[in-house]
């Protein structure tokens, strides 16, 4: 796709305002996920993506950000080509990732061939999609027969319920350095995730909540949440702000039944 392509689909997709907020905050961006509790929270839902995965094979990542996620999948031993709206957000990756490929655009068109997929990811991005559906149906075609694809992004629950009022008197106030902006993200319920992923022809489909204990929370806190964070998991899972979903792509269309 040529650049004037590129953006028209970007714009298509609504993404332009999503796309200049990561710009904006781009340099800043990883200081979130690569120290202290960011760490710990980032190592916990990459791990929940990671175990749907063979080891190795050629992986895409939606929304791929700073490449965060590329990067910890190449140290596994695969091979890993990121997609991303914001060309901020992407530079960042490609001085980071130099041996991964970076291409900006959005996940809603997908400027690879069928089939050319061993996995596809999606870490905190999904929820900024407009059209899901062909996001997934997107990532259908891309993926070669029997490969997985697996997303975390945040689930609704009753803590996210509040996070879009939060997200628009935060711009008001002009937070966008902390990475808060009101962008008309959509929270999903478990439900409503499985019917997205089941829609799209994906078989095998499993779909939980994982995160309990939040980076921003004061130490103190999180360390209790974070002790009670595999409790909530299995036992309150509405209290997981997260949500994860997997599925695969069937073999054979004709007589894999889902
Ligand atoms: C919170 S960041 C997550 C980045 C990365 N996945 C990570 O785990 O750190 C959300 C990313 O999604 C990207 N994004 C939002 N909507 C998108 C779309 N429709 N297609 C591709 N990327 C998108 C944003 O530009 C941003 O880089």
């Amino acid at each position: 796709m040529n650049n004037l392509m590129v953006q028209m689909s970007i714009n298509n997709c609504d993404g332009t305002k999503v796309a200049n907020h990561y710009n904006e905050v781009a340099d800043v961006y990883d200081q979130r996920y690569d120290e202290n509790l960011g760490k710990f929270y980032y190592h916990h839902i990459s791990r929940s993506v990671m175990e749907r995965f063979p080891k190795g094979g050629r992986l895409l990542d939606l929304g791929c950000g700073t490449g965060l996620f590329v990067r910890h999948y190449v140290n596994e031993g695969g091979e890993a080509v990121g997609i991303d709206i914001s060309r901020g957000m992407i530079g960042k990756a490609s001085d980071k990732c130099g041996s991964s490929n970076f291409t900006l655009g959005t996940a809603e068109v997908l400027p690879f061939r069928d089939d050319s997929f061993d996995a596809v990811s999606s870490l905190l991005s999904f929820s900024y999609m407009k059209f899901p559906e062909k996001t997934l149906s997107e990532t259908y075609r891309v993926l070669r027969p029997g490969s997985p694809i697996a997303i975390c992004t945040l689930g609704r629950n009753l803590f996210t319920r509040g996070l879009p009022a939060l997200y628009h008197i935060s711009e008001a106030m002009n937070l966008k350095k902390a990475c808060f902006g009101a962008f008309g993200e959509r929270y999903y319920s478990v439900e409503e995730m499985e019917q997205l992923f089941f829609d799209a022809g994906f078989i095998d489909v499993q779909v939980k909540r994982c995160s309990f204990a939040h980076y921003n929370l004061a130490r103190p806190i999180y360390d209790i949440a974070k002790k009670m964070e595999p409790f909530v998991e299995r036992n309150i899972p509405y209290l997981a702000y997260n949500i994860c979903a997997s599925g695969r792509k069937p073999v054979d269309e004709g007589i894999e039944p889902w």
